[in-house]
């Protein structure tokens, strides 16, 4: 069966490689930041929602003029809204032409750098588990608030492992806690356990999942 086929009539999925739909990728990301205790601290979401939904467009906009992610989403075919999208890295030829991180616009005003430095951190010590020419990898992946809980995320993600079964034996992820449960009920497996500790920044602790399932 094929994944648009799990999905109710009236949505479907997409992919899409057009930076056109850089604001509507950040809109979508940026709704559910708030409910999440890392990337609201992260992030001046409620200082400056206009300044970092600006940027966050144009990181999107950077990084799908790379080509080195798929992305693909739902949209309501009705309205035209995008209601879920993932990334997913398939294995890459070996040097990248340049990172997106060296054209990204300057953070906006109240950006939380010594956090996100911890996590960039964090993150780079899984760099062991993740062979970036052997395995896919998914980068992201984001359902509106008002929509979760409908297997929107479940459909997407049935996309990512079809696309990485033409290249890759391996899908890995760093799961936040709200993916974390639905990635094990779709066969991930979990490797590691880590911790941000977010005391420093009036929170408590933040568990990211490093997870790998066989494509
Ligand atoms: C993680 C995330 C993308 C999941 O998206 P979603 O569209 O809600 O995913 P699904 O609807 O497929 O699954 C969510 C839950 O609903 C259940 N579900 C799926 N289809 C359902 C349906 N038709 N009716 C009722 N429940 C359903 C799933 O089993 C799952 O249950 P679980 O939470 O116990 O695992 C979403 O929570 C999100 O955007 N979180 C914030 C961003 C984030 O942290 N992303 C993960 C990055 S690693």
């Amino acid at each position: 069966m094929s994944v648009a086929n799990t999905l109710p009539e009236g949505l479907e999925i997409r992919e899409i490689d057009d930076p056109k739909y850089g604001a509507e990728i950040a809109e979508l990301r940026f709704s559910t930041y708030q409910y999440d205790t890392l990337f609201s601290r992260m992030y001046p979401i409620y200082t400056d929602p206009a300044g970092t939904k600006s940027w966050m467009t144009t990181r999107e906009i950077t990084i799908m003029k790379m080509k080195t992610t798929k992305t693909a989403a739902i949209f309501d075919t009705t309205t035209g809204m995008m209601l879920a999208f993932i990334k997913l890295t398939v294995p890459v030829e070996l040097p990248l032409e340049g990172s997106a991180a060296e054209n990204l616009p300057a953070y906006p005003e109240g950006f939380n750098v010594p956090l996100q430095n911890k996590f960039r951190s964090l993150l780079k010590a899984s760099d062991k588990y993740y062979n970036k020419q052997a395995d896919s990898y998914i980068g992201a992946l984001y359902t509106l608030p008002s929509h979760q809980g409908r297997g929107y995320g479940s459909a997407l993600l049935s996309w990512a492992i079809e696309q990485a079964r033409a290249t890759s034996s391996r899908i890995f992820i760093q799961a936040s806690p709200s993916g974390h449960n639905l990635y094990l009920k779709l066969g991930w497996k979990d490797l590691e356990k880590l911790t941000i500790d977010l005391s420093e920044f009036g929170g408590e602790t933040y568990p990211i999942y490093n997870m790998v399932k066989e494509a």
